[in-house]
C-alpha cells in the first residue's frame, strides 16, 4: 500500500456526500458510506425520507450525518450544495447517484421536460460536483469519487434516448477524469448496474412499459450497492453488476452498434 492510500485511509472520520441518498441505490449507498466510517452527507429532494434514513444511519453506525435538501435540476443548485458540503468538512467520497430516465419515443414533445430535467440532473449536476470534487480532493490527500452510471451507457437506446445517452456521457466522462486525477490520489468509478429493483422504473410511470428489460428477478438496491462501493475501494474503474449484465455489456463490443441499437430499442418499447 502507497503512503497516500494509508493515510486516505486513516481519514474515515471525513465525510461522503451521497446523491440520491433518499430512495433505492443512494439510499443504500448512503449505508456503505456510514458503514465504512465515513460521516454522510445525504441529499435529495424528500427531506422527511432522507431525515429518517439519516436518523437510523446515526444510530446504527454511531456516525455524524446532515441532510441538504436540493433539486439537481436547478442549475444552480449542484454549485450551491457543493459548497453547503464542504463548509468546514472535508469530502473524502462523492457518490454521484442521482437520476432519472423517460421512457418513450424520442418525438413525444411531452417528454422533453422529463428528458431536460435528466440531462440536469445525470449529466449538469454529476459534473459539477465530480469537478469541484475532484479539486477538493486533490488540494487535501485524495479521495474517491463513485458515479452511479449504467449498462445502458454502454449502448444507444431508442425509446429510452435521452437517459441511454446521459449515461454514456457519464461513463466516458468517468474513464477520462479516472486517469486525469489518478496522480492526485482521487480515484473515479463508474458503477454500471442492469435494471435493478428500486423505484426507478415507477417514477416514470414506465414500469410495465419496459417489462422485457426486467424479465429476470432483479437485484436488490443493497446488493449492487455493496458491490459499487467495494469496486470503489479497490480502485477500479469501472464496474458492471450481474453475470447477464457483464454479458450485454461485453456483447456491446462485438455487435455492430447499429444492431445493438435496433435490439435495445425493442427491448425498451412502450408496450402498453
Ligand atoms: N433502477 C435501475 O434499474 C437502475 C439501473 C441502472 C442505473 N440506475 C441509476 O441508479 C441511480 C439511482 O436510481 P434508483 O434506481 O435508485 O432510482 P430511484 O429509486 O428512483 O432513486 C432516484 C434517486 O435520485 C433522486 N433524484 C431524482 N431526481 C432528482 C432531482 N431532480 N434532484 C435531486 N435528486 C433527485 C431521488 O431523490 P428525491 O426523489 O428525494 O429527489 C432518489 O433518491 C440513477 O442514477 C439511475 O440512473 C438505476
Amino acid at each position: 500500500m502507497t503512503d497516500t492510500a494509508l493515510a486516505h485511509d486513516f481519514r474515515k472520520a471525513d465525510w461522503a456526500l451521497v446523491t440520491g441518498a433518499s430512495d433505492g441505490i443512494g439510499r443504500a449507498l448512503a449505508v456503505e458510506a456510514a458503514k465504512a466510517g465515513y460521516n454522510v452527507i445525504l441529499t435529495g429532494r424528500r427531506t422527511d425520507r432522507l431525515e429518517a434514513h439519516a436518523d437510523s444511519l446515526r444510530r446504527a453506525y454511531y456516525v455524524s450525518t446532515i441532510c441538504m435538501t436540493a433539486d439537481l435540476a436547478d442549475p444552480e443548485a449542484a454549485e450551491a450544495l457543493w459548497q453547503e458540503a464542504i463548509k468546514d468538512r472535508r469530502i473524502a467520497v462523492l457518490v454521484n447517484n442521482a437520476g432519472l430516465g423517460r421512457n418513450g419515443a424520442f418525438s413525444d414533445p411531452d417528454g422533453w421536460p422529463r428528458e431536460t430535467e435528466s440531462i440536469m440532473v445525470n449529466v449538469i449536476a454529476a459534473t459539477i460536483l465530480m469537478k469541484r470534487a475532484v479539486a477538493h480532493m486533490a488540494a487535501n490527500g485524495g479521495g474517491r469519487i463513485l458515479n452511479v452510471a449504467s449498462a445502458a451507457g454502454f449502448m444507444p437506446g431508442p425509446n429510452m434516448a435521452v437517459y441511454h445517452a446521459t449515461k454514456a456521457y457519464l461513463l466516458s466522462l468517468s474513464e477520462a477524469v479516472a486517469v486525469e486525477a489518478a496522480e492526485a490520489a482521487v480515484f473515479v468509478t463508474a458503477l454500471c448496474p442492469g435494471a435493478t429493483e428500486t423505484g426507478f422504473f415507477q417514477a416514470d410511470n414506465a414500469e410495465k412499459a419496459t417489462v422485457l428489460t426486467r424479465l429476470l428477478p432483479l437485484p436488490s438496491a443493497d446488493a449492487v450497492a455493496a458491490q459499487g462501493w467495494k469496486a470503489m475501494e479497490k480502485g477500479r474503474r469501472v464496474v458492471v453488476t450481474g453475470w447477464v449484465n457483464k454479458i450485454f455489456t461485453f456483447a456491446t463490443r462485438l455487435s455492430p452498434r447499429r444492431l445493438t441499437a435496433l435490439l435495445t430499442g425493442q427491448f425498451l418499447k412502450r408496450r402498453w
